[in-house]
C-alpha cells in the first residue's frame, strides 16, 4: 500500500466511517476525498499509479492505493475494513472497466457495507426515465463515435449498473446531471426518475454531485436507489420548493 498517509482524525457531522473512494484522482473523486475528510471520515483512494501526483493536496491525510480501478486485488486490499465505498463509474477504453470495477467492489466490499456508485442520467433503474431529446441524441450519438474510436464504451456502464441493481448489497447508485464547476450551492435535490419537473434544468455544480455521494452514506431511505440528481437552486429545483411551499 502506497501511502500519502493518514493521521486516523475523528470527528465532524455523523457516524465516522473508513471510506474507500475508488477513483479518487479525478475531479469528482478529489470533491468526494474533501468531503469525506471534513466529515471526518478516514480515507483509503485508489487511483492509477500515473494519478497519485493528483492527491498530493491531501499527503498525510488520506491512504493512497495505486492501481486501476478494475484490478480486483487492488479493490480487495484496498475494500478491507471499509464500512462504505464511493466509486466512480468511468467507462472508459474497451476492455469491461467499469464493469470489471463495479464487480471487484461488489465482490470484495465486506457485506453490509454501505456502496455508492456514480454515474449519469443515461442510466435507467426501472426503465421508466423520460429523456429530453437532446439527452437520448447526445448519447446515441456519443455512444456510438466512442465506442468506434475505441475510447469509452456506455454499454459497459450500463452493464455495470445492471449488475449494482441486480446485488443484494446496499447500494445507490447516483445519476448526474450536465455538470459544472464553481461554489457549492448545497445538496443537490433528487427524483426517481429524469423527465420528473424538478430535474428540468439538467444542471448540478460537480462538487454538490460529489457532496451527494458523500451524504448518501448517512442516508438509508437512498439504500437500492438510482437517484438522479439536479442543483438545489437551479431553477427547476426551485420552482419545485416553492410549489411545494405553496401546496
Ligand atoms: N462529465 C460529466 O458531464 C458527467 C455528467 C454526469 C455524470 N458524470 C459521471 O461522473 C463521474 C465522473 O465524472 P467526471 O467528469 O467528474 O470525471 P472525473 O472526476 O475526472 O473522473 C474520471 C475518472 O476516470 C479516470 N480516468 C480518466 N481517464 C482514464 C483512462 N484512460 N483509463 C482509466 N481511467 C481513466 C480518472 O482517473 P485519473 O485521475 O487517473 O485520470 C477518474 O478516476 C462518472 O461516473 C460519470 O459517469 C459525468
Amino acid at each position: 500500500m502506497e501511502s500519502v498517509g493518514r493521521d486516523g482524525a475523528r470527528g465532524g457531522a455523523g457516524t465516522v466511517k473508513r471510506v474507500c473512494i475508488v477513483g479518487a484522482s479525478g475531479k469528482l473523486g478529489r470533491h468526494m476525498v474533501r468531503h469525506a475528510l471534513d466529515r471526518g471520515h478516514e480515507v483509503v483512494g485508489v487511483c492509477r499509479q500515473q494519478s497519485v501526483g493528483k492527491l498530493a493536496e491531501f499527503e498525510g491525510r488520506i491512504t493512497v492505493l495505486p492501481g486501476a480501478t478494475d484490478d480486483r486485488a487492488v479493490i480487495a486490499r484496498a475494500v478491507e475494513g471499509c464500512d462504505a465505498v464511493l466509486t466512480v463509474l468511468a467507462p472508459w477504453g474497451m476492455d469491461h472497466y467499469a464493469s470489471g470495477t463495479a464487480q471487484a467492489v461488489l465482490d470484495h466490499a465486506r457485506p453490509g457495507a454501505r456502496l455508492v456508485f456514480s454515474c449519469g442520467w443515461h442510466i435507467t433503474h426501472d426503465g421508466k426515465d423520460v429523456y429530453p431529446l437532446r439527452l437520448k441524441a447526445f448519447v446515441a450519438l456519443f455512444g456510438r463515435l466512442a465506442k468506434l474510436a475505441r475510447v469509452v464504451d456506455l454499454d459497459d456502464q450500463v452493464e455495470a449498473c445492471r449488475r449494482i441493481f441486480a446485488s443484494d448489497s446496499r447500494w445507490t447508485v447516483v445519476r448526474g446531471s450536465d455538470l459544472e464547476e464553481g461554489e457549492s450551492q448545497g445538496l443537490p435535490v433528487w427524483s426517481r426518475h429524469v423527465g420528473d419537473p424538478v430535474l428540468a434544468s439538467n444542471l448540478t455544480r460537480r462538487v454538490d454531485f460529489a457532496l451527494f455521494m458523500v451524504e448518501a452514506l448517512e442516508r438509508d431511505e437512498l439504500v437500492r436507489e438510482a437517484p438522479a440528481i439536479v442543483g438545489r437552486l437551479t431553477p427547476s429545483a426551485l420552482a419545485h420548493a416553492s410549489a411545494e411551499r405553496a401546496a
